[in-house]
Parts: structure tokens; sequence; C-alpha cells
């Protein structure tokens, strides 16, 4: 018998092999465009290293040039070292729309020596409200990290140097919507967020600190790119032997499910799915799975 989750997956494979399969290991200069800031995001080395700053003026920000329907995206972040209390570093997909979905990791800074937080949600059809917040096992400002998004018709992984995080599965069966027929981008960005970051918004930003820098490697992207004045992907022929769509189909085995267990138990420190308080007419339905 078929389950009724493979069968909305064959449902779903016509629309994703139509699309231009690609496999990149970046060059910022050709996979993204730096979009506000003034001359704060820059890039460097012929492509390889990208910065981002934040002074009292302006942050900045940056997008990919292509459009996603489902991928497995890295990139390499370096967060804002020292005290980072009030900014906030992003690295997210997002579609565009009233009614978008996003996938979102953002980094709370905070006072030297005290931690990050790792904020995760995840949006579909202009709903959130699945947030999870964890620390981080290692000074993500000592160096380099690599955080990723994994999204296919069946489920959300987000990474952290390649040990799952979190899992947000597709439950459309049990009517809660999912990301999967809005082409994303890739964002990120530096900004200015001391009216909540740190502590709530207690700690402010030190703008004697200013410019603040975080620096970008390594964007690397598997996924099926969405043209942007096209109505519907491109038929192609183009996929080469080189790309790897392992991602499509991916899913977690036991030794990934219980390095995941080991982050959730040790360092996730709000769970949307344990705030009774906030949804006190019953958890939400994605929540109440065993
Ligand atoms: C900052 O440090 C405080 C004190 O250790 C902690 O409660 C908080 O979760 C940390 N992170 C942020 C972003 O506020
Ligand atoms: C494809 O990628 C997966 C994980 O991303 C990896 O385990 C696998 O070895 C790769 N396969 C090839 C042929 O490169």
């Amino acid at each position: 018998m078929m389950s009724s989750s493979s069968f909305r997956f064959k449902l779903l494979l016509p629309i994703v092999f139509g699309c231009l399969m690609t496999a990149s290991a970046g060059n910022f200069w050709n996979d993204v465009d730096i979009t506000w800031g003034d001359g704060r995001g820059k890039i460097l080395d012929n492509g390889q290293f990208l910065t981002l700053s934040l002074d009292k003026a302006s942050g900045s920000g940056f997008q990919s040039k292509n459009q996603y329907l489902f991928g497995k995206f890295d990139m390499q972040l370096k967060l804002v070292p020292g005290n980072s209390a009030g900014t906030v570093t992003t690295f997210y997909m997002k579609s565009p729309g009233s009614t978008w979905d996003e996938i979102d990791f953002e980094f709370l800074g905070n006072l030297s020596g005290d931690p990050y937080i790792l904020h995760t949600n995840v949006f579909s059809q202009g709903k959130g409200n699945k947030e999870q917040q964890f620390y981080l096992w290692f000074d993500p400002t000592a160096d380099f990290h690599t955080y990723s998004i994994l999204w296919n018709p069946e489920r959300i992984i987000f990474s952290v140097d390649d040990t799952p995080i979190r899992e947000f599965k597709n439950m459309e069966s049990k009517g809660v919507t999912y990301p999967k027929s809005q082409p994303m981008r890739i964002y990120s960005s530096l900004w200015n967020a001391d009216d909540w970051a740190t502590r709530g918004g207690l700690v402010k930003t030190d703008w004697s600190q200013a410019p603040f820098t975080a620096s970008y490697r390594n964007f690397n992207t598997n996924g099926c790119v969405w043209p942007n004045e096209a109505s519907s992907c491109t038929p192609t022929s183009q996929s080469s032997a080189s790309d790897n769509n392992s991602w499509l189909t991916q899913e977690l085995d036991s030794t990934s499910q219980q390095k995941m267990q080991w982050v959730q138990k040790n360092y996730m420190i709000y769970n949307y799915c344990a705030d009774i308080k906030r949804f006190p007419q019953g958890l939400p339905s994605e929540c109440n799975v065993s």
C-alpha cells in the first residue's frame, strides 16, 4: 500500500524535475547581489569572501541572484566577535508576497563571553510562530562554521556543521501548511535589533564598538533554480553527473537523529511546541507528534 506521503511526493516530482537542477560551489560575484547598506557589504578575494557590517547609520545585506524551489544551501559564517549585543545576523530563505514562505536562521548577539542565541523559524503562507532557539556548542565568533538549510518536498532540516538541530516535516496530512510551491531566494543581513535581540531587549548595542562585522565564505547551493521571468521552470537536460541531488529525498538516518536529540536535549533553550502558556487553546497540530 502506498502511504499518503509517498503519494504526495510522486505528485511533486514532475514539478521538481521540471526545474533546472544546479550545483554551485560559490563565488559571491556570481551568486549574490549586495542589496543594501551603501558600501557596508563587501565582496572580497575574487568572490571567495564576503563581509557585512553595521554601524549606527545602517546595517547591510545581500540576496542570491537565483530563486530556488527546494535544495540544499550551505553557508560558512563567522559572527560578530566581542560585544555583539543588540546585533542580529541572519541567513534565511524567503519568497515574495503577502502569503510568503520563509525558512530562518537568525543569530542574536550578546555581551562578550555571553552566548549567542541561534533562532530558527519556518513560515508557510505568511504564518510563522514556529520558533525554536538554541545555544551553540562552540564560539561562533572564533571561526567559520557551516549553517545549512535542506528543503525538499517532505522535510526541512536545519544543520550546523552537518549536525542536524531541527527537522520540520511536511505534515499537510494533518492540515499543517508546508512551503512547497513558492520559490525562495536566499538572504543574509546584519542589522540592529537592540529593541528585542539580547536578553529580550534589555542589553543595548554599544555603538562605541562599531562597525560590527560578520564574515561569509563557501556558499554552496545544490538546488532547483526557478528562472526569474518564467511562469514555470524550464525543462532541462543540463543536469550533469557532478550534480548531486541526494538532497531531494534526504531524510535523517538514526545516527543523525541521535545527534539531533543530543543538540535538542543539551542546547535547545526555546521550543514553541513546549510553550503551553502561549497556546492555551492547545499546541499547534504539528507539535502533537510522538
Ligand atoms: C546572552 O547572555 C545571557 C546571560 O548569559 C543569556 O541569558 C541570553 O540567553 C544570551 N543571549 C541573548 C541573545 O540574549
Ligand atoms: C551526495 O551528497 C551526499 C550528502 O550531501 C553524500 O553523502 C554523497 O556521498 C554524495 N554523492 C556523490 C555521488 O557525490
